[in-house]
C-alpha cells in the first residue's frame, strides 16, 4: 500500500515562528505556566484544540464571497438549512453561534430542577448548560473506555444497562432526554458504534424518553463506523450518518469541529412544538431563526464544510494522521488511550511518569515539557481540569484520569509536522524520570484550568532555571487573583 497522502494542495499558508528553548522557558514562565496564557504566535505546533481551528477550502473561501447578510430570510440559510436537513435528516434546523449555544436552549427548554439527563460522557459545556438548569448530568461509559491501554474498537459506548438501571431508579419521567456524544471526546475521542446507538434509542423509545446526539465530530465517528463495525465496510458514508441519526429525534452541533468552519453549529429537531419554544429562546440571546447569532457568510461556510468532512479521501488522510501519530509514539513505549480515535491522540499522563502524585499534576507537567521541548501546545485533561478544590480545607483531590490530548486541527499540519511531534515526544520520553511536577499558586473557584497559576517543583525548576531543590510539595494555593495575562 502507497502512503496516505494529504488529499489537499497548499494555496495560501501562515508562518509558525520559531523560538528557542530559552525563550520559551521565559514565555511559560511567565505564563505561569498555563498555556492557555500563551499568545499563539509564541507556539510552534498547536494542539489545544481542533475547534474552530480547521483551514477552510477554496470552496468555502468562495462561498464566503456568496454570503447574503440579510436579517431575515438570507439565501444563505436556507443553504445553510437544506444542507444539514439532507446530512441529519432533520426537519427543524436552528443555526447558533457554536455547540453550547445550542447546548444552552436545548437543556433550559427541556430540563427541569431534579431531572437527570445521562450521555456516554457529557463534555464540559454540555455538563454546564445541564447543571445551570438545575438538572443532574450523568456519564455512563461503557467499562472498558475508563482503561486507557485497553483495546476495544467503540471505548465510546454507552453501557445501555447502566442507562435502564439509572432510568428505572429515577423514573422516565425524570429524564427528558438521553445524550450520546460522537465521538466520545473526554473519553478519549473514541467512536460509538452503530450497534450501540440502535441500544440505547431501544431503551429511549421503551420510555418514550427522547435521543439526542452530540454530533460535534459526527463524520468521523461514521468513518471509524465503516472501518471498524462489521457490515459496514462498503456502505457510503452519507448512508452511516443517515442511519445514526435516524434512530435519533435530534442533535446539537459545533461547526468548529466537523463543520470544516471557524465558528457555527445547529441544533436539529423533527419535533414542530418544541422548535418553536427554541426560536424564541434563540431570538432572545443569539439572533433571528434565519442567522442564529452567525454571519451569512459563515453559514455558507458551514455549508460548504458539512460536505467536504464526508469525502473520504479526507476521512481516510484525517484518521491515519491520527493513528501515524499514536502508534509512532507508542512505538516507543509512550501510554496512549488505545486504539487510536477520531480528532486527537491523549497520552496517559499518569503512566507516563509513574513516580509522580496525581495531585503533582502529571499532565501539566508533560504539557510543560512539550511546550519547552518543542514549542508544542496540548491540553490537560486530568486533575487541573477536573480535581476538586475544598476552599473549606484546601483539600485537593484528584481526577480519575491523567491525560493530555494532542487534537489535530484538521488540514492544517502535514507530516512532517507530526514527525517533529514524534521527536518531541521522545526527547521528553527519554528523561521523564528527571521531570517533576506542579503545585497551583492560583486557582479560580470554576473552570479553574483556564486561568490557574503554577509553580514547578524543584526538579523542573532545577532544569529550566538553575534554582535549588525545594524538597516536598506542600499544597499552595494563593487565591487572590494575579495581574491578568489576558488584557
Ligand atoms: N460537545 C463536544 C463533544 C465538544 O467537544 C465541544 C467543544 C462542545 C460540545 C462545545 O462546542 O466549543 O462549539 O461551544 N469542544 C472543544 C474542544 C472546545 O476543545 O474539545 P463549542
Amino acid at each position: 500500500m502507497k502512503t496516505i497522502i494529504e488529499p489537499f494542495r497548499i494555496k495560501v499558508v501562515e508562518p509558525i515562528r520559531m523560538t528557542t528553548r530559552e525563550e520559551r522557558a521565559h514565555l511559560l514562565e511567565k505564563a505561569g505556566y498555563n498555556v492557555f496564557l500563551l499568545h499563539s504566535d509564541d507556539v510552534l505546533i498547536d494542539l489545544l484544540t481542533d475547534s474552530g481551528t480547521a483551514a477552510m477550502s477554496a470552496a468555502q473561501w468562495g462561498a464566503i464571497m456568496r454570503g447574503d447578510e440579510s436579517y431575515a430570510g438570507s439565501p444563505s440559510y436556507y443553504r445553510f438549512r437544506d444542507t444539514v436537513r439532507e446530512i441529519f435528516g432533520f426537519k427543524q434546523i436552528i443555526p447558533t453561534h457554536q455547540g453550547r449555544a445550542a447546548e444552552r436552549i436545548l437543556f433550559s427548554t427541556v430540563c427541569e430542577p431534579g431531572d437527570v439527563v445521562p450521555n456516554n460522557t457529557h463534555f464540559d459545556t454540555t455538563r454546564a448548560n445541564i447543571e445551570a438548569t438545575g438538572a443532574r448530568a450523568v456519564d455512563l461509559p461503557i467499562a472498558e473506555g475508563l482503561i486507557p491501554s485497553h483495546v476495544h474498537p467503540f471505548k465510546g459506548n454507552m453501557d445501555v444497562e447502566a442507562l435502564s438501571e439509572l432510568i428505572a431508579e429515577v423514573g422516565p419521567e425524570r429524564v427528558p432526554l438521553v445524550m450520546i456524544t460522537v465521538t466520545n471526546n473526554t473519553g478519549g475521542g473514541q467512536p460509538v458504534s452503530m450497534a450501540n446507538i440502535r441500544a440505547v434509542s431501544e431503551v429511549c423509545r421503551t420510555h418514550g424518553i427522547d435521543f439526542y446526539v452530540d454530533a460535534c465530530r459526527f463524520a468521523e465517528n461514521a468513518y471509524l463506523i465503516k472501518l471498524r463495525e462489521h457490515g459496514y465496510a462498503d456502505a457510503p458514508l452519507p448512508d452511516i450518518v443517515h442511519e445514526m441519526f435516524g434512530y435519533t429525534d435530534g442533535c446539537t452541533m459545533s461547526a468548529k469541529k466537523d463543520g470544516l468552519a471557524n465558528i457555527g453549529g445547529f441544533l436539529a429537531t423533527n419535533d414542530e412544538e418544541l422548535a418553536r419554544d427554541e426560536r424564541d429562546l434563540l431570538i432572545l440571546t443569539e439572533g433571528f431563526p434565519t442567522y442564529g447569532g452567525l454571519a451569512g457568510r459563515d453559514l455558507e461556510a458551514v455549508a460548504v464544510g458539512l460536505r467536504e468532512v464526508l469525502h473520504e479521501d479526507y476521512l481516510e488522510y484525517r484518521l491515519a494522521s491520527v493513528r501515524y501519530l499514536g502508534e509512532h509514539i507508542s512505538g516507543f513505549g509512550v501510554p496512549i488511550v488505545q486504539p487510536p480515535g477520531g480528532h486527537a491522540i491523549y497520552i496517559d499522563a499518569a503512566a507516563f511518569f509513574p513516580h509522580l502524585d496525581p495531585l503533582e499534576l502529571p499532565g501539566q507537567s508533560l504539557v510543560a515539557e512539550l511546550y519547552l521541548e518543542g514549542g508544542v501546545r496540548s491540553v490537560e485533561i486530568g486533575t487541573v481540569m477536573f480535581g476538586t478544590h475544598d476552599w473549606e480545607t484546601g483539600k485537593e483531590t484528584a481526577s480519575s484520569m491523567e491525560l493530555v490530548r494532542l487534537a489535530l486541527p484538521r488540514r492544517v499540519y502535514t507530516q512532517s509536522h507530526v514527525d517533529y511531534l514524534v521527536e518531541v515526544i521522545h526527547e521528553v520520553w527519554d528523561r521523564r524520570e528527571a521531570i517533576g511536577g506542579f503545585r497551583f499558586t492560583y486557582q479560580a473557584p470554576t473552570l479553574r484550568h483556564f486561568t490557574a497559576r503554577f509553580e514547578p517543583s524543584y526538579r523542573f525548576a532545577a532544569r529550566v532555571r538553575g534554582s535549588p531543590p525545594c524538597g516536598e510539595l506542600p499544597d499552595r494555593v494563593i487565591s487572590t487573583p494575579p495581574t491578568e495575562i489576558i488584557t
